[in-house]
């Protein structure tokens, strides 16, 4: 194919294609930037990540980023309550310079399964490192390419972190229970539908994601001719192969929800937003 070089907005690249090939790669690559963006702030802010309107029983709104709390800073502005901390309080060891937030103990766990999704490198690969930014597009010149054999040989480490991600769910499913009580007793407000919301999301890429569906349909060559329980499997692989065709839409809908939860709480907690709900605070 003979490459011509592209017209306008990227100078680098070459390719026969008229479309505007380059607007995906683009606004992925700037989403996922304001995200990235936004959750190094959220996770080192350390404060009001927690919301119960002073109560002390069963109940709450937890932002998702900071579930599970493994331990608890009680000198941080809008903290949960230290019965909801697995290991206590704040660790004595922890270095001075580092704010002590819980988010940092957790984070690691959704990251890096979303690092290593099959769609996520797709689109980072494409936006960031241009090699190449679009099918059809000659980018940066790669001199050897070793795919995910040497420098990101930790990519395969995908089909492990889904676990990570499936005990994640259901966590923030727990979450998602405890955002419908406020003191013990039970009720609705905004902040309980949005929690409520975000571990469905999450469920929906999650069991989408291609190891996921490796997991329920591999090791097998014919499912039509399948008896009994295999019939079953059939059936919840044919679910996971309709959440895997719409991969991206679940990862893009998910990512920002996350986000938008832990705005939420955030904004409840510390006071600029009210947040409507049946208890009546
Ligand atoms: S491939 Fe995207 S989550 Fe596994």
């Amino acid at each position: 194919m003979n490459h011509a070089p592209d017209s306008g907005l990227m100078p680098y690249t070459m390719t026969n294609r008229m479309d505007n090939w380059w607007i995906e790669p683009l606004w992925t690559g700037l989403g996922f930037l304001a995200f990235i963006i936004y959750t190094t702030w959220a996770v080192f802010e350390a404060d009001y990540y927690w919301w119960s309107a002073g109560a002390e029983g069963f109940g709450g709104y937890l932002s998702p980023f900071y579930s599970p709390l493994i331990f608890i800073n009680p000198l941080a502005e809008g903290v949960a309550p230290m019965s909801h901390s697995w290991l206590g309080s704040w660790p004595t060891w922890w270095p001075n310079l580092i704010p002590a937030s819980p988010a940092l103990f957790i984070l690691f766990g959704p990251l890096s399964f979303r690092l290593t999704c099959y769609y996520y490198r797709k689109f980072y690969y494409r936006a960031y490192f241009m090699a190449p930014p679009a099918c059809a597009v000659k980018g940066i010149e790669q001199k050897e390419y070793k795919g995910e054999t040497s420098l990101f040989l930790f990519q395969n480490l995908h089909r492990y972190t889904m676990y990570v991600a499936l005990i994640f769910i259901i966590i923030l499913s727990y979450d998602a229970i405890l955002a419908f009580f406020r003191n013990g007793q039970f009720g609705v407000g905004v902040g309980s539908i949005i929690l409520l919301i975000n571990p469905i999301l999450l469920a929906g890429y999650t069991f989408g994601c291609h190891a996921f569906r490796h997991v329920v349909g591999g090791k097998h060559n014919c499912f039509s001719c399948s008896k009994g329980k295999q019939k079953i499997r059939f059936k919840v692989w044919q679910g996971v192969s309709w959440l895997n065709g719409r991969h991206m839409f679940w990862a893009w809908i998910s990512m920002i929800w996350v986000a938008f939860a832990d705005v939420y709480v955030r904004m409840v907690a510390n006071g600029s937003w009210v947040d409507f709900n049946t208890w009546g605070y």
